[in-house]
């Protein structure tokens, strides 16, 4: 069942993967050396569970997408206070490599270079004069951190790190602007090499959305459930993500895919659900801010075909899942033959209910599916009772009603509880081309069909259906 969801990842990916356009980074020459077809898509959720697809476990370096980790250190070490005095968190509506400072002289914000090199200069001591190991030891330090969000040891590229050493004449006068205005307390040479380094740390997809996992989450890396900074940073990176994450695009970016996101020239873009799941997409032509054409097109997807904006209002509750039991402690109906209750009796455990709760939109519905599958062995009917879900948006439908069909194929049987018709009434609203046009969804899962059978208006119908199956499966033996 969670199958569904790799069956929207596939498509969206071949959606995207037909656009060729944009180029590879070259101002670096070892980036030009990627494979410029390269195209994958991690989606990490919110117990940790990572679907991907296409080049998934393919490295390439992190550049740009490191900025908002840096950053997230330092606001840990020094604080937000101290932090702000020294980087701004205004979008500059500029390019990533644009000199630019506010009126106080301050970097714009974290998410342009000038804003990264000094969150990464925060990171050194407060002297002018920063031994080569002292460097090597803060780089340490920050792969340990960066290794932290995304639940594995991460490696530097030494290629890509010395050919960005060797080219970085604008990121030196960068640095060197900053330290002529007197921002930068350590030597600025010692700044630019932690963050070249930093640039040149090798990830994939499933790293990068393990890390918008962790940001999601609070901070919390939900596959670890180790705290790597706190839930105040969190809400920070998010904030400037928002606001600066894809440079001179936030506006249209906000409104079109509203994911607080960043991009890298390597070919990667992070991007977070708040409080949901985390998104890393591979794929390295970039566009002409420095963003990779199909990462933004497959972030544009999952958010308008899996309804994943940020401001898709809903009342989502963190335990869709209620409650799960099996049927034992319900007596068997007055209705059958003797024989007939004899037989439902020995069977009660396998018919289980699921009872949901809160709006459902694609994150609740992918755990609830999630937990159907696992726990596939242990029954042959699966109710899941709705009455507490007020909203079901239309990814949420399609998914439970294509899980209800996969069960059928396994000689299996779902049922669904709508006493309220919550299921019927959110097809009224959205008609059927509304309904997630795009996706390769079987036509007559599209719609919700009233006359569907087992759905019913209570629990008591229900188990009647399922009692109904269980005799016919066992007469059919
Ligand atoms: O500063 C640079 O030139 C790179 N190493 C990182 C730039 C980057 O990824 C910009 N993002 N799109």
């Amino acid at each position: 069942m969670s199958s569904h969801v790799d069956g929207y990842l596939r498509h969206i990916m071949d959606t995207c993967a037909v656009d060729r356009t944009g180029e590879v980074a070259d101002y670096i020459p070892e980036l030009a050396a990627v494979d410029p077809d390269g195209f994958g898509l991690s989606l990490c959720v919110h117990d940790g569970h990572i679907y991907s697809d296409g080049d998934s476990g393919v490295e390439f370096t992190i550049q740009s997408v490191s900025k908002p980790l840096t950053y997230a250190m330092a606001l840990g070490r020094l604080g937000v206070e101290a932090v702000d005095a020294k980087i701004g968190v205004e979008p500059s509506g500029e390019a990533f490599n644009e000199i630019s400072v506010d009126d106080r002289r301050r970097p714009k914000n974290p998410m342009i270079n000038a804003g990264a090199i000094l969150a990464a200069s925060l990171l050194l001591p407060p002297v002018r004069e920063v031994a080569d190991d002292m460097v090597a030891k803060v780089f340490d330090e920050l792969v340990d951190f960066y290794s932290a969000c995304a639940a594995r040891r991460l490696r530097i590229d030494e290629q890509v790190y010395a050919s960005e050493a060797a080219t970085g004449s604008r990121n030196r006068a960068i640095a060197y602007m900053l330290d002529s205005f007197g921002a930068l307390d350590t030597a600025p040479d010692a700044a630019l090499d932690l963050y070249y380094r930093q640039c040149s740390i090798r990830v994939t997809t499933d790293d990068l959305a393990v890390v918008g996992a962790t940001i999601a989450n609070g901070g919390v890396n939900p596959r670890t459930g180790r705290q790597a900074f706190s839930g105040q940073v969190a809400q920070r990176l998010l904030s400037v993500m928002t606001t600066c994450g894809m440079y001179d695009g936030a506006g249209d970016w906000v409104t079109g895919v509203g994911l607080p996101a960043k991009s890298g020239v390597g070919g990667g873009i992070l991007a977070v659900l708040p409080g949901q799941l985390g998104i890393g997409v591979y794929s390295p032509r970039l566009d002409e801010h420095g963003n990779s054409v199909r990462g933004v097109e497959a972030c544009r997807h999952l958010s308008s075909d899996l309804g994943l904006h940020m401001f898709n209002v809903t009342r989502e509750s963190r335990v869709t899942i209620r409650s799960v039991f099996d049927i034992s402690d319900i007596e068997v109906g007055p209705d059958w033959s003797e024989a007939e209750r004899g037989f439902l009796r020995t069977c009660r455990d396998r018919v289980r209910v699921y009872e949901l709760q809160g709006d459902l939109t694609f994150t609740g519905a992918e755990s609830a599916l999630r937990r159907l599958e696992a726990d596939i062995d242990d029954y042959a009917v699966a109710i899941v009772e709705i009455s507490r879900i007020d909203v079901i948006d239309p990814v949420a439908r399609t998914m439970v009603l294509a899980m209800k069909r996969t069960l059928d194929d396994v000689g299996k049987r779902a049922m669904i509880v709508d006493p309220d018709g919550v299921v019927r009434a959110s097809v009224d609203r959205h008609r059927r081309d509304t309904i997630a046009p795009n996706l390769n969804v079987p036509e007559d899962l599209r719609g919700f069909d009233p006359t569907l059978p087992h759905v019913h208006a209570t629990m008591d119908q229900a188990i009647v259906d399922a009692e109904e199956f269980l005799l016919k499966q066992f007469t059919d033996r």
